[in-house]
């Protein structure tokens, strides 16, 4: 089973490492249009499985599709960072350019792989991969809210000393400022988050969650990659293992809290399918304001890309 993963850079790499460390497929193909680049990360984390005892092998392309046909799942995660002096408009620009291509190339050789957007501005991304990829939007989703609910988790383990392990999280909404995490929907093994945390903490976490890539950007000067390598990873365990994990993925609703034509962070079942299911919460209005504003942010730069007739 064959799993491609398109981007050769810090997120792709870290996916790749994963997907054979954890041997979640058995070939993995890295893709980067970087002469020998891919090659070259594809070589070194093959040379790290006598190390650490596995057989999943990872090979290198570069910007040659043919090595990724019949790919079961494919990871986009090829984009620019933004760059001093570029307008959002114009990394939307440049980001969708490159999605468009990989997807097209992507679909041409494996017209029935299931897509996982990594991709900024993500949901932007996740729609143009949609428009290009023209297949079931239940086989084209973003990878966002696995990475944001793993900030949130780790800060709350931080903050109440326990397990990471135990603390369960939902978070929706768009890859920003304006992502919504629901405390009413925290629990630690259990226990609701309320009753272990007062509340102007719980809120400081909550606004460090908001802007818990830019933590990671004003440290390193780049942003983060083995969290969103890892959170990848995990989506793609969830589809070619058919575990039927629930996980908030960034979905194109049809209806779904009261909403239609858009790319959203909801929480969905994973499995062979793709997403198979949405689910529903029972949002209260508070929740449910939170959410229509985070909706139309991303609607604002969906339609950013929509006038730009990229995908025409
Ligand atoms: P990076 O710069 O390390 O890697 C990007 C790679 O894409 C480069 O190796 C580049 O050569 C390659 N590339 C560019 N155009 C290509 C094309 N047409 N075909 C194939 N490969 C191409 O960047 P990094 O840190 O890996 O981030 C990748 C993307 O993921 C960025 O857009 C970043 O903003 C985003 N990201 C999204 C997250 C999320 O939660 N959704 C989290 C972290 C990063
Ligand atoms: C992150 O959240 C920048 O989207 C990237 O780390």
């Amino acid at each position: 089973m064959k799993v491609t993963v398109v981007g050769a850079g810090n997120v792709g790499a870290t996916c790749a490492d994963v997907l054979a460390h954890r041997e979640i497929a058995n070939e993995i193909v890295l893709l980067d249009i970087k002469e020998g680049f891919a090659e070259g990360k594809a070589l070194d984390i093959w040379q790290t499985s006598p190390i650490n005892l596995y057989d999943s092998r990872t090979v290198g392309s570069t910007n040659d599709y043919s090595k990724t046909a019949g790919s079961e799942v494919v990871v986009i995660t090829s984009g620019l960072p933004r760059k001093p002096g570029m307008s959002r408009d114009d990394l939307i620009a440049t980001n969708a350019g490159i999605v468009k291509t990989v997807t097209e190339n992507v679909i041409k050789y494996s017209p029935n792989a299931i897509i996982i957007v990594v991709s900024n501005p993500l949901d932007v991304m996740t729609y143009c991969a949609y428009l290009n990829a023209k297949t079931d939007p239940k086989k084209v989703f973003g990878m966002a809210g696995v990475l944001d609910t793993a900030r949130y988790r780790a800060f709350l383990a931080t903050e109440l000393n326990v397990s990471p392990k135990d603390i369960q999280a939902v978070l929706m909404g768009g890859h920003g400022d304006t992502m919504v995490p629901l405390p009413r929907y925290t629990t630690v093994a259990g226990i609701p988050v309320t009753e272990l945390i007062a509340a102007d903490k719980l809120n400081e976490i909550i606004e460090r969650t908001k802007f818990g890539g830019g933590e990671i950007v004003k440290l390193l000067g780049t942003s983060a990659w083995y969290a969103p390598g890892a959170a990848a990873a995990q989506m793609v365990e969830a589809i070619v293992r058919d575990q039927k994990r629930i996980f908030p993925v960034c979905a194109w609703l049809n209806g779904e809290y009261g909403m239609k034509d858009i790319y959203l962070g909801v929480p969905v079942i994973l499995g062979k399918g793709g997403i198979e299911k949405i689910i529903e919460l029972q949002l209260d209005e508070a929740e449910k304001t939170l959410l229509n504003e985070s909706a139309s942010a991303v609607k604002s730069v969906m339609d950013v890309l929509d006038n730009m007739n990229i995908n025409a």
